[in-house]
């Protein structure tokens, strides 16, 4: 079975880059025959430039980052839009995400607002010597789905891993992607996810001149009554299994 024209965005956040082992692990995922048909992309954050968040608050207010004009994350940003999955990684630095994944995620925290990434699906991947792998997914899974994600699977990778763990994780994941496909009723939104848009849709409703009460607005979020409606709306696109 096929996965017809899936676009697959990956991130590594490792500064190891293509040494690293996330990197080999997901290059390895990828090579599985459901991908033959999708197009991929990737960057690594020790091939790019990402200055860190300087906290000005423009991107809440008007959805503009300043910084977008100096670096590469405007690119990057359009790159993350134009995908249907995203693979983002990290490898475990002090029980946390790297700090170039953190910078990188900073710069879009105002998406968190807005859903920007909603109707996409995401796969969430950590790599650690021995531990901290669960705190490292569960940012990442949080993150993500903070931006609208629905998050298919969880790639841990781990030193004394063996090849047969690896390949069922594998197997795991695009059993989930292809049911998330066939069905997108099935993705059924966090916890998380449902109180954030309840929160947003109330302080936005009341609110206008506003960067994201407009976007809301503009891209007609609040006819939604919940998440779970507005993501089943977007989740249904051409991809075909
Ligand atoms: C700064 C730093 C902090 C790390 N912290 C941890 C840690 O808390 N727990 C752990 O098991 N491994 C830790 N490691 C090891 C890495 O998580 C491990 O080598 C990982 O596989 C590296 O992934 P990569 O090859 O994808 O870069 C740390 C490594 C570095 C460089």
């Amino acid at each position: 079975m096929n996965i017809e024209k899936l676009k697959i965005f990956v991130v590594v956040g490792s500064m190891r880059g293509e040494k690293s082992v996330e990197f080999k692990t997901i290059m390895n995922f990828l090579q599985c025959k459901e991908f033959d048909n999708a197009i991929i992309d990737y960057l690594s954050v020790d091939k790019v430039n990402v200055e860190n968040c300087l906290g000005c608050c423009k991107c809440f207010n008007t959805g503009i980052c300043p910084l977008d004009k100096k670096d590469d994350m405007g690119k990057i940003k359009q790159k993350l839009i134009d995908a249907d999955l995203i693979i983002i990684s990290s490898p475990v630095y002090l029980h946390h995400v790297s700090g170039a994944t953190k910078t990188l995620l900073d710069r879009i925290s105002y998406w968190a607002h807005i859903f920007r990434l909603i109707g996409k699906r995401a796969v969430v991947c950590s790599s650690t010597e021995v531990s901290g792998n669960e705190y490292v997914i569960s940012y990442l899974k949080k993150a993500m789905t903070s931006f609208g994600c629905y998050v298919v699977g969880e790639l841990t990778c781990y030193a004394m891993q063996t090849k047969d763990e690896l390949n069922e994780n594998f197997n795991k994941i695009i059993y989930c992607l292809i049911e998330s496909i066939e069905d997108p009723t099935i993705c059924r939104p966090t916890t998380f996810q449902n109180e954030l848009f309840y929160t947003l849709k109330a302080a936005y409703l009341s609110e206008s001149n506003n960067y994201e009460a407009d976007y809301w607005k503009e891209n007609d979020m609040f006819k939604y009554y919940s998440f779970e409606e507005f993501s089943y709306s977007k989740l249904g696109n051409n991809i075909k299994v």
